[in-house]
């Protein structure tokens, strides 16, 4: 997609928009593409920005500590904005990132090229990091190789009491994508093929399938892990084997 699409609300989300006819808007930015909601004005829109924000405390991160050392590579079929695949780069591994929708895929694409144009991105990175436009299931399906894992972030249930508001970015993308409905079905593919998976829920919310291998808990999100004992004899050895 390029800039000046619109681009129309999907699924669920389509009850988030405005209701006057109004689509997001692709937009060229600063030397990069935004996704802007309809009915904001001119106001900033979404966009793809690496390195990303980082609020990680300093430290072996989470993600990295719920994949191990065994794991080499990862696949992330749910790319979003492409955050948590460069923090898994960052923490040395190899990374696909895979996003279904076009106009989230060309926020990736675009600011991932701006990024590394201007040399925001370190070499080592750059040539662990892909990002690819695709079907998530179709990515899972071609896993070939036991040392890979997979990382799931789908959207979360939209919470029942409106506590804290999510970052501006996932309300904006729960607006574009309503509640997505295959989690599961990526869970169960990815269980088959892949050493381990990971799973990012908010804390509370019960786990995608209940037979979690065990769980890391953060502040804002829990990280529950599933491992395949049939794969590199990753059973039953926790969090950083
Ligand atoms: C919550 S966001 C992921 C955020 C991401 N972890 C980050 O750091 O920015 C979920 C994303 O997964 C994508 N997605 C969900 N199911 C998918 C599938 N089966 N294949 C590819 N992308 C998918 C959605 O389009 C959405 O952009």
């Amino acid at each position: 997609m390029r800039a000046g699409d619109r681009v129309e609300a999907s699924g669920r989300g389509r009850g988030a928009a405005t209701g006057n006819g109004e689509a997001f808007r692709l937009v060229e930015a600063g030397g990069r593409l935004e996704l802007r909601p309809p009915g904001e004005g001119g106001r900033t829109g979404i966009r793809a920005v690496f390195p990303p924000d980082s609020r990680s405390a300093p430290g072996r991160s989470p993600l990295a500590r719920a994949f191990g050392k065994r794991i080499l590579r990862i696949l992330d079929p749910t790319a979003g904005l492409g955050a948590d695949a460069y923090r898994l780069a960052e923490s040395g591994y190899r990374v696909r990132a895979v996003e279904r929708h076009p106009a989230v895929s060309a926020l990736l694409e675009s600011g991932w090229a701006s990024d590394r144009a201007m040399g925001r991105i370190p070499h080592e990175i750059a040539e662990r990091l892909e990002f690819l436009h695709g079907e998530g299931l179709d990515e899972i399906a071609r896993i070939d190789s036991p040392d890979v894992g997979v990382y799931l972030d789908p959207m979360y249930p939209r919470p029942r009491r409106n506590k804290a508001l999510p970052k501006r970015e996932l309300q904006v993308l729960r607006q574009l994508l309503g509640e997505e409905t295959d989690a599961t079905e990526l869970l169960d593919a990815a269980r088959v093929r892949a050493a381990r998976v990971v799973v990012k829920r908010p804390r509370r919310a019960p786990p995608l399938r209940p037979d979690v291998d065990f769980a890391l808990s953060t502040k804002l999100v829990r990280l529950d892990v599933y491992m395949n004992p049939r794969n590199m004899g990753s059973g039953g050895r926790g969090g950083s084997s």
